[in-house]
C-alpha cells in the first residue's frame, strides 16, 4: 500500500515536472558568452572590467529580467525586443533589466580586438558624410553625446524612421527600440556610458574611455546593420 502511494507519488511529480518545464525554459533568458576572451580588448578596456560587467552586471540584468517576467506571467513567450517595443505596458523591471540585457548583448557584439575593427562600408560612410558631414563630425557628435549624459546611460547612433543617421543618448538601461523613449530607431552602435563600463581603468575620466573606445569598435558589424536597416 505504502509502496504503491509512494509510485503514485513520484507519477505525479513526473508528469508536474514535464509539464512544467517548457513553460519555464520559455520565460528564461540567458547570458551568452562573450565573442572574445574578458582580455581581447585590453589595453583599451582591460580583463577586470569585462569579467565584472559581463559576469556581473549583465549576469544581474539577465537574472532580474527573469524574475521580473516570472512574476508577470502575461509578459511570458515574448521575444526580448517584444518586450521593449511595448516596454511602457510592461514596468519598470522589464524596462531597466529588459534594456539592460538588449544593450549589453549588442555592445559585446559591436566590439573586436584593439584595430581590428576595420572602416565603416562605403555606403555607411556615404551615410555618414551625408548626414554629419564626415566620420571626424559623427565622431565629435558620438562623443559629445556621451560626455553629456548626465549619471548613466547609453550614446547610439541609430536609423531614424525616416532612413537618416541620427545620434542620440538615453538614460540609465533606455534604447532606441522602447516606447517610451523621445527618439526612436534602429541602432546602429551604442556606447555604454556607466560608470561600470570604464571606472576601474579610466575613473572620473570619461572623455578618455569614449576616445579610447573607437580602438575597440568592429565597423564591420556596424556596417551589416546599416545594410540591414537600410534594406
Ligand atoms: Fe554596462
Amino acid at each position: 500500500m505504502i509502496l504503491t502511494r509512494i509510485l503514485a507519488l513520484l507519477l505525479a511529480l513526473s508528469s508536474f515536472s514535464m509539464l512544467s518545464i517548457p513553460t519555464a525554459q520559455a520565460q528564461n533568458f540567458s547570458l551568452a558568452p562573450l565573442p572574445y576572451p574578458h582580455d581581447a580588448l585590453a589595453p583599451v578596456i582591460d580583463e577586470r572590467t569585462m569579467q565584472i560587467h559581463h559576469g556581473k552586471h549583465h549576469q544581474a540584468y539577465v537574472d532580474n529580467l527573469n524574475r521580473a517576467i516570472a512574476a508577470s506571467p502575461a509578459l511570458a513567450g515574448q521575444s526580448l525586443e517584444a518586450l521593449l517595443a511595448q516596454v511602457s505596458k510592461a514596468g519598470d523591471a522589464v524596462r531597466n533589466n529588459g534594456g539592460g540585457h538588449w544593450n549589453h548583448t549588442f555592445f559585446w557584439e559591436s566590439m573586436t580586438r584593439p584595430g581590428q575593427g576595420g572602416a565603416p562600408s562605403a555606403a555607411l560612410l556615404a551615410a555618414i558624410n551625408r548626414d554629419f558631414g564626415s566620420l571626424d563630425q559623427f565622431k565629435t557628435a558620438f562623443r559629445t553625446a556621451g560626455l553629456g549624459r548626465f549619471g548613466s546611460g547609453w550614446s547610439w547612433l541609430i536609423v531614424t524612421p525616416e532612413g537618416k543617421l541620427k545620434v542620440i543618448s538615453t538614460a540609465n538601461q533606455d534604447n532606441p527600440l522602447m516606447d517610451v523613449v523621445a527618439e526612436r530607431g534602429t541602432p546602429l552602435l551604442g556606447n555604454d556610458v556607466w560608470e561600470h563600463a570604464y571606472y576601474l581603468q579610466y575613473q572620473n575620466r570619461r572623455a578618455d574611455y569614449l576616445d579610447a573606445w573607437w580602438q575597440v569598435l568592429d565597423w564591420s558589424v556596424v556596417s551589416r546593420r546599416h545594410a540591414a536597416a537600410v534594406k
